[in-house]
């Protein structure tokens, strides 16, 4: 299948999967342990359902959504992805410039094959965000923080939700590990993917060389096959809240906390004076069991709503579970996997159809709901299995 002919998020799903090797695939779909927070990331929207009101008159509908004075073209935004370049020839790029088309967020991980200030430089017409990664000495974090500054990102969005590695087994297995194992099993296997063997893996050796983490480094880029990069994982677990008010002091645009999962977290990312936060489980990557950002929405929202801004991410495939979180009062949802399938299904145009297709599905919900703008979208358009929500 051609990713033109994807017509969802699944689609792009399938055509990824047929296209990319165990060992890349498996990296990206997966979640940790036993997949029980990827499960329920899903799970979840189908336990919210909606209720739509009629003969509203929905002709002037607009999914555009005001964060922090800056207007979006859509309620979304592509969440920080490490590693990207696995699924697609230069796709922290490609991301980034698909995003600035649709008139949304772009936000470039720590974790990317790219220097940060390409994406700057290459999109500068874009609002581009810097995930952060890092750890209790600040020497590293400082001089990526510098960096972010002065490449002119307009946020900086902290990662907290890794104080240890998980648990992936299945990268043990497929020897994705830092440094990285070639396994002969993976070369088979990549051989026979040859579209991607060659249209990504052996066209980014040819264009940069082996990929590096280009960031985290900031003098070199950690060579993915090199054991220093294991160094910078250190001491992320000793991390705390006055790390946070020290990231505070040195950047000085827009910050958000992401991975904050409860109502009290919340309230210390107000209190060390973020202006918003990532309500988001990684995409059921790390603690397995963890509960949805679905189901902890609604105590943020009545702790920090409307002084915050609140994103979440975590499970997002349809418009329909877009505006579920947006009734239960995010301001704006990411998307991690759902872009990732669309750059390895068809690489930048394979990313731009599925925020296409979100953007059609978001409208087409709208419309069907009975509501002409994202600020309409309330808990009164939705009938809740209350005992779902871990408080509230
Ligand atoms: C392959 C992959 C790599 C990721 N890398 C990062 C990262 O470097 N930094 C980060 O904060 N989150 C990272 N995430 C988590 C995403 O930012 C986001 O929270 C998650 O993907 C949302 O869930 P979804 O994939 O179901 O949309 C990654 C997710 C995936 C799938």
């Amino acid at each position: 299948m051609h990713y033109s002919e994807a017509y969802n998020i699944d689609d792009l799903h399938r055509i990824a999967r047929s296209r990319l090797p165990k060992v890349c695939y498996e990296f990206m779909a997966e979640g940790t342990e036993d997949n029980v927070a990827l499960r329920n990331n899903r799970e979840v929207f189908e336990r919210i359902r909606l209720q739509p009101r009629m003969l509203v008159g929905v002709s002037k509908r607009t999914q555009q959504v005001t964060i922090h004075g800056k207007t979006f073209k859509s309620p979304f935004g592509i969440a920080p992805t490490g590693a990207a370049g696995l699924y697609g020839f230069d796709a922290d790029v490609a991301l980034a410039r698909v995003a600035a088309k649709a008139g949304v967020p772009f936000v470039l991980s720590t974790a990317s094959f790219v220097p940060l200030e390409r994406i700057t430089r290459e999109v500068p017409d874009g609002t581009n965000w810097f995930q952060l990664y890092m750890a209790k000495e600040h020497e590293g974090a400082e001089k990526l923080i510098l960096r972010a500054r002065d490449a002119g990102y307009e946020a900086l969005v902290v990662t907290t939700d890794i104080p240890v590695s998980a648990a992936r087994e299945y990268n043990k297995r497929n020897g994705f590990e830092v440094p990285f194992k070639m396994r002969f099993g993976s070369m088979i296997d990549g051989a026979m993917h040859p579209r991607w063997m060659f249209g990504v893996f052996l066209r980014t050796l040819l264009d940069s060389g082996v990929p590096r983490l280009q960031n985290v480094d900031s003098n070199v880029g950690g060579r993915i096959v090199s054991k220093s990069l294991s160094d910078f994982r250190l001491q992320r677990d000793a991390l705390n809240w006055s790390d946070m008010e020290w990231v505070r002091s040195i950047w000085p645009r827009k910050l958000y906390i992401k991975g904050i999962m409860t109502a009290a977290d919340a309230r210390e990312a107000e209190r060390i004076g973020a202006d918003g936060i990532f309500v988001s489980n990684h995409g059921g990557r790390q603690l397995d069991g963890a509960v949805s950002p679905m189901e902890v929405l609604p105590e943020i929202v009545a702790a920090v709503g409307g002084r915050l801004a609140i994103m979440t991410d975590s499970g997002f495939r349809r418009g329909t579970d877009i505006v579920k979180a947006l009734a239960l009062g995010a301001n704006m949802v990411f998307l991690g996997r759902a872009t990732l399938f669309g750059i390895a299904a068809g690489g930048e145009a394979g990313a731009s159809r599925a925020l296409e297709l979100l953007r059609g599905e978001v409208d087409r919900t709208m419309g069907q709901l009975g509501v002409n703008s994202v600020h309409e979208i309330s808990r009164e358009h939705l009938v809740l299995d209350k005992t779902m929500f871990a408080k509230n």
